[in-house]
């Protein structure tokens, strides 16, 4: 593939190869090159010499059955939001018509965005949520998705019937998703107060049988925060109701979606144990949450990558979310915390790229040896009368592309758009 080449190999600097040459030989990054090795020179080329391209983008946290009410619904917080809106979109997806529906819209709006993995939560619904991994299935974007649990202070119209039964189902729907090829099950307690102790043993189980990784949310909001405290008496912290049944990293691949609030203590876990952060921006704006101190978790060596959280937040795009990461973290570093410093592009890009491909293996670099998911991104529509290097030309696509910029996509070395 020839083209304007722009990847992270750390989250300090962007790598930018102008007018270079990315190859990709059995699916994998085979290098990148100012000139075409000759042994490469009968490969076929895709020209995009007026394009950029970047790796596919990854979005570590997305609702899927929440796309029909983004951009709605955002007076409230996390609590009332998730009673008064929420729970409501998410029982509809029993009547698998109106899942059809839904889930059509989304994976086709997924497939022309710049996102290339995602790891999706669904509904507790076992039926649903195989259609949605039918559909990205068939046209090939990679990830994770989740049928998720929930068996108390959930609504009679969206509560599993009793632990025993939430874990028969959710062993039926993992045995149903050995025909998956893109996309894989991924454990989905949803949070600590919507699941009883006696459903976090089984699902404990389920994890080490099959093993399986895990998603859910954690230190989001203040009040769900003193609402766990009660709930889990003996619990050193939030995250410690996950990992008090080994669901939170080491042998359990684990993403745990923002982490605003998460102490000392609790982030000190989640390095040693190399739990992923989902830092969600734009979620954690629209819900008054907070702003997550991301710096200082990068500092600190965490995994971090970004999520789109739909519906929390409003867009599925992974540019957005990069825009909102820097100019979050300029407010909470102007208006609240001066120790720690915003985010910078080069940061964003990474977190967006490597920092959550990482989850998938050697996702989301050029690196030789990645898996080759690249994106071509036509930016001259986005007018300009100066001339722009390609680094400049990055940086306003993080903060101006749409969907219409999205001109090629490639997963795993598959041409999917
Ligand atoms: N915590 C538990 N469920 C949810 C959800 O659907 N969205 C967000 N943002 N936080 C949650
Ligand atoms: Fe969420």
């Amino acid at each position: 593939m020839k083209g304007n080449i722009c990847y992270s190999k750390s989250s300090n600097e962007i790598c930018i190869v102008e007018n270079g040459y990315l190859v990709c030989e059995d699916k994998k990054c085979a290098g990148v090159y100012t000139e075409l090795p000759e042994q490469y020179e009968f490969f076929p080329l895709f020209d995009y010499s007026e394009q950029l391209v970047v790796p596919g983008l990854v979005d570590l946290h997305v609702h899927a059955p929440q796309y029909p009410f983004r951009g709605m619904a955002m007076n409230l917080e996390l609590i009332d939001w998730l009673n008064a809106y929420t729970f409501v979109e998410e029982a509809k997806y029993k009547d698998l018509e109106y899942a059809e529906k839904a889930y059509e819209i989304f994976v086709d709006d997924l497939k022309k965005s710049a996102t290339t993995r995602a790891v999706v939560f669904g509904t507790i619904h076992k039926d649903a949520t195989l259609l949605l991994m039918d559909k990205m299935e068939k046209v090939g974007i990679k990830g994770f998705v989740g049928k998720v649990n929930m068996d108390r202070n959930s609504p009679d119209y969206l509560c599993e019937e009793n632990a025993e039964k939430a874990a028969i189902i959710t062993e039926e729907w993992i045995n149903a998703c050995e025909k998956y090829e893109n996309v894989k099950p991924i454990l989905t307690p949803r949070f600590t107060p919507s699941c009883t102790d006696e459903l976090f043993e089984k699902l404990s189980v389920l994890q080490k049988k099959y093993n399986l990784p895990v998603q859910s949310h954690l230190s989001e909001n203040l009040g769900e925060i003193e609402w766990v405290k009660e709930l889990c008496p003996g619990t050193k912290n939030y995250g410690d109701s996950y990992d008090r049944y080994d669901m939170f990293g080491n042998d359990c691949p684990t993403i745990m979606a923002h982490c605003v609030y998460s102490g000392e203590e609790e982030v000190e876990t989640m390095r040693k144990q190399g739990v992923f952060v989902a830092h969600c921006p734009e979620s954690n704006t629209n819900l008054s949450s907070g702003v997550a101190p991301v710096k200082d978790y990068l500092k600190k060596g965490l995994k971090v990558g970004l999520g789109s959280d739909i519906a929390a937040g409003s867009s599925l795009s992974i540019f957005k979310a990069m825009a909102m990461a820097v100019q979050c973290s300029k407010l909470r570093w102007r208006l609240f915390d001066q120790s720690v410093e915003p985010l910078t592009v080069d940061e964003v890009f990474y977190l967006a790229t490597k920092g959550g491909g990482e989850f998938f293996g050697k996702v989301g670099s050029f690196e030789e040896g990645y898996e080759f998911d690249a994106v071509v991104i036509e930016d001259a529509t986005i007018r300009h009368p100066q001339e722009l290097n390609v680094k400049e030309r990055l940086e306003r696509v993080i903060y101006l592309a749409e969907d219409k910029n999205i001109v090629a996509k490639f997963v795993n070395g598959k041409k999917i758009l």
